[in-house]
């Protein structure tokens, strides 16, 4: 689901009213009320397994991580930048009804898409090689 123009705005007006229904302090309500115009389009990205007797839904779940790793592939590939969040707002059931989300679904991530204002700056990476095990046979 495309978040983009007016409507990051609105959903982030409607997140922050969650928020402010229950209590919560003025700069919560202010950060969910910009968290979707950080960039200029969200991808909202919904699990939405079905039963059809034959694909498990774990990897129906996989699956939609995929899609949230893809994109950011794919803007990365294309010139422009992108991150996966979830946040408080992806395990909600109000801010997930607000996406109209049936039951079921869940929200894999929030990808957020545009042009990188900075680069990514580097962080400690793990240790790949001493992290991949080998089966041998007991
Ligand atoms: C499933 C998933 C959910 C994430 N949710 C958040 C989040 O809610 N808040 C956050 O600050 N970073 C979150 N991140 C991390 C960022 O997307 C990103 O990985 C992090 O800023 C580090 O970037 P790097 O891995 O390119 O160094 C999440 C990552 C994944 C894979």
């Amino acid at each position: 689901m495309v978040l983009e123009g007016g409507a990051r705005e609105s959903f982030g007006a409607a997140l922050g009213q969650i928020l402010r229904a229950r209590g919560a302090a003025q700069a919560q309500i202010e950060e969910a009320e910009k968290s979707m115009t950080r960039a200029p389009v969200v991808v909202a990205v919904i699990s939405s397994p079905v039963d059809d007797g034959r694909t498990p839904a774990w990897e129906q779940a996989l699956s939609a991580g995929a899609v949230c790793y893809n994109l950011l592939l794919a803007a990365n590939a294309s010139g422009w930048a992108g991150v996966w969040l979830t946040e408080w707002m992806a395990y909600d059931a109000e801010a997930g009804a607000l996406l109209g989300l049936r039951s079921g679904e869940r929200i894999a991530g929030f990808v957020h898409l545009g042009t990188a204002r900075a680069p990514t700056p580097e962080r400690v990476r793990a240790a790949v090689p001493e992290r991949v095990t080998r089966w041998t046979a007991p």
